[in-house]
């Protein structure tokens, strides 16, 4: 079974598409991670996020090993660091040379224990739409900035990282516009996703709503 989860930044994904590969015992690929990894790799060396040639190369020697011990680092997940994979997932060679190793981790799923499984929970901006067409159920979640804005600000405060609120709305609010307006794989539903608000839903009911989805689909 595949299951893909697409949206904006902090609309809940992550935490959903955990819940779901539990449930049903597949492993799980956070996409945004190839391109946190790109990003900061390339902030370690010391080079720019805008600078194309670079980034490019980087993303060509990506491995999953190094993308993993990348992750490790405390800048990964930082605001700068989701910035810089904003500006690499921007650009179409990057997106390109990571297509592959995406598309692989669905032919052979395991989880980080390295146990096989039968499938595989995506979560992402483009999983639904380029990663993975033919999956199974496909999910939209989202809800509005100023609601995503505020989780990713408590986020930030329970991990004791300095955050001010206006400035993770501002933030939330560019990578949105860049993540939609981009040439190469704007964020948007496939056709055959279903959309999910999860502005006034909590992560029980969202789940709760996934769950009654997948069972429909597949126990019915
Ligand atoms: O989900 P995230 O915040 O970790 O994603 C980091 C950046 O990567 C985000 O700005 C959009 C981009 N991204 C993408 O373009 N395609 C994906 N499938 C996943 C993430």
């Amino acid at each position: 079974m595949i299951i893909t989860i697409d949206g904006p930044a902090a609309a809940g994904k992550g935490t959903l598409a955990r819940q779901l590969a539990k449930k049903y015992g597949l492993a799980y690929f956070d996409t945004g991670m190839v391109y946190r990894a790109v990003g900061l790799e390339l902030l370690n060396n010391g080079l720019s996020p805008d600078d194309t040639a670079a980034a490019s190369k980087v993303a060509a020697g990506l491995t999953f090993a190094r993308m993993i011990a990348l992750s490790a680092q405390p800048g990964f997940r930082s605001a700068a660091g989701g910035q810089a994979a904003s500006k690499v997932a921007a650009m179409p060679k990057v997106r390109e040379y990571l297509l592959k190793m995406q598309q692989d981790f669905a032919r052979t799923p395991k989880l980080p224990t390295g146990e096989k499984t039968a499938g595989v929970v995506y979560d992402g901006r483009d999983t639904g739409t380029v990663i993975c067409p033919q999956a199974d159920v496909k999910f939209f979640i989202t809800a509005s900035p100023e609601v995503r804005a505020m989780r990713r600000h408590k986020e930030y405060l329970q991990k004791e990282m300095p955050s001010v609120y206006e400035d993770v709305l501002a933030q939330t609010k560019e990578r949105d516009l860049r993540d939609s307006s981009r040439t190469s794989a704007p964020l948007r539903p496939a056709e055959d996703a279903v959309i999910i608000d999860t502005s006034d839903m909590d992560i029980t009911e969202v789940f709760a709503e996934a769950c009654r989805i997948i069972d429909d689909k597949f126990l019915k």
